[in-house]
This record gives C-alpha cells, structure tokens and sequence, in this order.
C-alpha cells in the first residue's frame, strides 16, 4: 500500500448517507464549496468522497467512465475543480463484478479502473464487497492495492468489506481503513433489521469495536462508519456524542449529511476543533472504555494523546439526566497499549471542558459532573 497517507484518520464527506444513489456532479461541486464555506476545512476535513452509483458503462476496451447524464463534464473536471478548492476528491468502487447499487464492479478490471482513477487525480477509493461469491477479501484488496500501486497516483484505500473476514488482522498493509461493522443507521440507539441483513445504531456500532484498539494507528485505521450527524434523527446531544466518541476511537471522521443546508447547531459540532484535536492526535492511539460503572448506563472512556496529556469522556447512555464521581486515587490508571500512565494518587490535573468554553476543572482526587442524558461530557487532562 501507499505508506504515509492517512498518518491521522482522515477528515472529510461521502454522499451515502444522505443522497444514497442520487448523486451527481453540480452537487459534488456544491459540497466542495460548502465544505469550504461551512468553516469545515479550516477544521481539518479534505475529502470530498462520492459514494456508490457514479458509473455508467466500459467502453470496448474495458475502462470505466462515468454515468454522462450525472457526470456529464467527467470525473477529471470534477477532481480539478475539488483540488482547485485545496480539497481532496474520492471515488468508490466495488471488489465484486456489480456494485451495491448494482453498476460495473471492478472485479476483472482492477487494473484498468486504477489507472482511470491515477488518470482523473482521485485522491481516495472506497472499495466495496457486493457481489464477491468466491473472492477471498484480503487477496481482492490486496489485488486492488497493487493495481493502484502500478498506476503510481497515491490513494488512499478505504477497505469496506463491512468486518467479515476480519480485516483489521490483514489490512494495515493492504488500506488505511477498515470497516468493522455492517451499516450504521441513523438512529442512536437501535438496531434496524432488514430481513436478511441489519443495521446499527450509533451506540450498536461502538459496542461492535470492543477488542479492536490494538489493530489501529498511524496510516491504519478501523472504520466504524460514516457520521450520521445532522441527518435528523438524533438530537444535539445525541449529536455531539456520536461525534465524540468517534473522536475518542481515533474513527475516521467522515460527514455524511448535507453540508449547503447544515443548521448552525450541527455545523458546531462537526467543527469542533477542541474534539477534532482528540480525534486528529499525532500519537493515533485508540481510546477504550474504562472496566468501571460510576452509574446505569454511564460509561468512561480514556484516550491517551501526546505529551503525556488524556482525553476522559463520560458518555451517558441512559434517558435520565447522571451524577457521576470519577476517582483519580481509585484508577491509577495505566493503558497497556500505549503503556501510559494517567491517573495518580499524588498527581493534580487540570482539564478543560471540550464542549464548553472557559470551563476548567483542577483536581487531585476526583471529578463530578452531571452528564446530561445521552449525551457526553469530554475533557483534555494535563499534569499541573
Ligand atoms: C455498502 C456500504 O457499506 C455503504 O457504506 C455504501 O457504500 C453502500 N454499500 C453503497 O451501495
């Protein structure tokens, strides 16, 4: 794989969880601008990514274009003009020979698609697993890899084959991410049962990354799915906690809603530079979830960052409003993955609230918070 891409998850947006299959190039132009406009580009967010249903047909010789009536000035056209906005312009295909929305898979043509991709300048593919009766998934994403390679362009790959064949032991050489788990869906805490297939809520899919922290890091990254901020199911507390806690799993930070008509509220939070700063720390260690209960349905999470500084989270899952004590003295806590040690009995910590300005604690034994409900509070520590 290309090496030193994605040495921070990336930041950016993907049309699938909003527009699904209704895509087309003036409104990829659009976002590139409300990317831009929104303030989400001084926040750290580069890729512009479109998601399933570009393609139209192979010409005779078998390289892809895309469909002419959404994408009538060519993908080339639109790279430029997502670079000329100093972002970055993603494409999606699938490993199998059809994609999920049924259009020209790549199986076949590995080779040929990546030399398109290098040709038109896309800086990203997200690679699919629809339609792969007998394809193991580490060899067809090994193949996509050094299709890419051979066409010199670096891009960074998104494995997607929804965690079925474990890809977090096989895929920091193959891609830069991986999807864990099947498809989030936009609700906070439930699980959609499609028949032969679910989805699952914001809180469904973080209990699904338990164990997977030591797989993630600089350049490889589990991909617990698309933000579903600001796409009208969850409220703003809901908001800010999904978009916490996939800061403190280091989770790629990918926008799914849609940015030209984003209400002040949800552009708060997916602009929060205090939280992005948890997510984007040089460090890209995972966080975890402390084996404590302080209270019912509240859980602490630690995130150890550079300088020797921690992110806490209270993450509180219950419909009521908890007072919950953290004690310092009773953690002494050291992360056996990072082999950092934050909390001690003698050590004085000052933290500031991420989510509230000016909002300052200093303590050497315990914090008290009230933790609305569903909703989180996340704090920076440093030693004084
Ligand atoms: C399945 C993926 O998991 C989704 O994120 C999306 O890319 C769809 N396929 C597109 O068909």
């Amino acid at each position: 794989k290309f090496q030193n891409l994605a040495l921070t998850p990336p930041m950016g947006w993907n049309s699938w969880n909003k527009f699904a299959c209704n895509v087309n190039e003036e409104m990829i132009r659009e976002m590139a601008d409300a990317m831009v406009a929104t303030g989400m580009k001084d926040a750290g967010y580069s890729f512009i990514n479109i998601d399933d249903c570009w393609h139209g047909d192979r010409d005779s010789l078998g390289f892809i274009h895309p469909d002419s009536a959404r994408f009538p000035s060519g993908i080339k056209a639109l790279a430029d003009y997502v670079h000329s906005k100093g972002l970055k312009l993603g494409i999606y295909s699938d490993a199998g020979s059809q994609t999920c929305g049924g259009r020209p898979g790549s199986r076949g043509y590995e080779f040929q698609d990546a030399l398109m991709y290098a040709k038109w300048g896309v800086d990203y593919l997200k690679y699919d697993w629809c339609n792969t009766e007998g394809l193991k998934a580490e060899g067809a994403y090994k193949t996509i890899t050094a299709a890419m390679k051979n066409a010199g362009k670096p891009i960074v790959l998104s494995i997607c084959e929804w965690g079925t064949d474990s890809p977090w032991v096989w895929g920091q050489n193959v891609g830069h991410l991986w999807r864990t788990t099947g498809d989030i869906y936009n609700c906070f805490d439930c699980i959609e049962d499609h028949g032969t297939w679910k989805s699952f809520g914001v809180m469904q899919i973080l209990d699904k990354q338990e164990g997977l922290r030591k797989y993630a890091g600089p350049g490889h990254w589990n991909d617990p799915d698309m933000l579903e901020i600001g796409n009208g199911a969850l409220n703003e507390g809901e908001d800010r906690a999904h978009f916490t806690m996939w800061a403190m799993i280091a989770a790629p930070l990918i926008a799914g809603n849609d940015l030209r008509t984003m209400t002040p509220e949800v552009k708060a939070v997916l602009t929060n530079k205090n939280v992005i700063g948890i997510n984007q720390d040089s460090l890209g260690v995972q966080g975890y979830k402390l084996n404590t209960t302080l209270a019912k349905g509240v859980d602490v999470w630690f995130k150890p960052l550079v300088n020797n500084e921690w992110a806490v989270c209270f993450l509180n899952r219950s419909v009521k409003d908890q007072k919950v004590q953290l004690n310092w003295a009773s953690l002494d806590n050291i992360d056996s993955l990072s082999n950092k040690h934050f909390a001690t009995k003698t050590t004085k910590y000052t933290g500031a609230n991420l989510w509230k300005k000016d909002n300052v604690v200093s303590t050497s034994k315990a914090l008290d918070v009230v933790v609305p409900a569903h909703d989180v509070l996340v704090y920076r520590f440093k030693k004084n």
